[in-house]
């Protein structure tokens, strides 16, 4: 086998991060053992001290998680060189959840008295971490408008606390793209970490490693699993000493960790990645033009379409829109209630990056409990549904929505 660093995108997909199996399995076995043996005492004392390699206790690794971290590091790092122009290396730590992987790379990187500097538009669970957890283990965080650079400039220059900045984009639900280019110069000019939530994006469209930026952070349960078989998150960082200190300590710790039946399912996920995500992008493309044109439906918001006013920095900084959107029903509440009732192929549920279509109507779901004027403040109309649009045939997911849609009410 070729030096694995070397190979295309799609091969690292499937043979990135293995290792041949003592008993020749083909595929890495799901290693179901909490524990591991060593031969001697001598060999225990060398394994503890990092002189020897080896497992010591599922919690700290397992071969079957090795094997997803590999090859979730190789891909973000995909022709990325490092400062002196070789290969970049990165170190990737599966964890049990995307929140588990956010709570690990946060707080192993800030400490009390620090701040994080973030933005309003992110996935709802990070929000709530930020602004209702992080404030009790006294690391305060300030919210700017990520769009706007000169306020993202004055907030670092203002507050010397600010160690760490957290970028989500696109950002769940709203779609919203900020430039990481130019918001990790912002980063790197004022010392502080910079980290991003690539999780809608994936590192098959977007690579922020490529802007320099410190970690980035997935919910594998996504697009990167692909068929919504299990919960994970991932944590990827090229600063390999506090990855196998800090960041290693932290997600120990903290208890995290996946396990290796989850692992065994987003390496399968992952050897068919690209080939989805080409038909999840393109299946996208074809059902967000076709929303466009209908006339019960109001705004689309796709980043692939000209009317996305983050289009021109998504094009900047993405191989392609992806296969998120969103768009709202004239009729309303009811016409979304109505319109979910309908749906003979898309499925409804909450969640994301499966092949199967996810659609939801946040109004009756996910934002039910919360007041209709705060709601709306954050862009959730009555009438906006959310896609996640799979890998179907494009014309029975556009032909399932048109009887969605048109369908009266019985
Ligand atoms: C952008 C983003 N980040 C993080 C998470 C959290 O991931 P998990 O649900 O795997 O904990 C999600 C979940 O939807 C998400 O969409």
């Amino acid at each position: 086998m070729p030096d694995k660093k070397s190979l295309g995108f799609d091969t690292i997909s499937i043979h990135g991060g293995h290792t041949p199996e003592s008993n020749r399995a083909h595929l890495t076995p799901i290693y179901a053992s909490s524990t591991y043996t060593f031969d001697s005492a001598e060999q225990a004392i060398a394994t503890f001290k990092g002189e020897e390699p080896g497992y010591i206790y599922g919690r700290w690794g397992n071969p079957t998680i090795t094997e997803a971290e590999g090859k979730i590091a190789l891909l973000e790092a995909y022709g990325l060189k490092d400062k002196n122009g070789d290969p970049l290396q990165l170190k990737a730590i599966l964890h049990a959840s995307g929140m588990a992987a956010l709570s690990t790379m946060i707080l192993g990187n800030l400490k009390a008295g620090q701040k994080i500097l973030t933005h309003q538009s992110l996935y709802s669970g990070t929000h709530e971490f930020v602004e209702k957890i992080l404030p009790g283990l006294e690391i305060e965080p300030i919210i700017v408008d990520f769009h706007n650079l000169e306020k993202v400039e004055a907030a670092l220059i203002a507050d010397k606390h600010i160690g760490l900045m957290h970028i989500e984009t696109p950002a769940n639900p709203t779609l919203q793209c900020v430039d990481l280019e130019a918001l990790a110069a912002l980063g790197h000019k004022h010392n502080i970490i910079v980290t991003v939530d690539n999780t809608f994006a994936t590192p098959y469209l977007q690579q922020p490693f490529k802007y320099e930026v410190d970690y980035v952070m997935h919910s594998t349960t996504k697009f990167l699993n692909g068929h919504g078989t299990a919960i994970g998150g991932i944590v990827i960082g090229k600063d390999l000493e506090n990855m196998n200190s800090g960041i290693t300590r932290m997600h120990r710790l903290l208890g995290g960790n996946s396990n290796a039946f989850d692992a065994f399912l987003l390496t399968n996920g992952l050897k068919t990645f690209s080939l989805s995500m080409d038909r999840h992008c393109a299946n996208a493309e074809k059902v967000a033009a076709w929303l466009e044109r209908n006339p019960a439906v109001g705004r689309v918001n796709y980043l692939g379409l000209a009317s996305h006013p983050d289009h021109a920095i998504a094009k900047k900084q993405m191989k392609h829109a992806g296969a998120m959107l969103s768009f709202e029903l004239k009729g309303g509440f009811d016409a979304g209630v109505q319109f979910i009732n309908k749906l003979q192929v898309c499925i409804c549920a909450v969640s994301l990056g499966t092949c199967d279509t996810l659609i939801s109507h946040p109004a009756s779901t996910t934002h039910v409990g919360v007041p209709r004027e705060q709601r709306l403040q954050f862009g959730i109309t009555d009438g906006l549904i959310r896609m996640s649009v799979g890998i179907e045939n494009a014309e029975d997911l556009i032909n399932d929505l048109e009887q969605a849609i048109k369908t009266p009410n019985p």
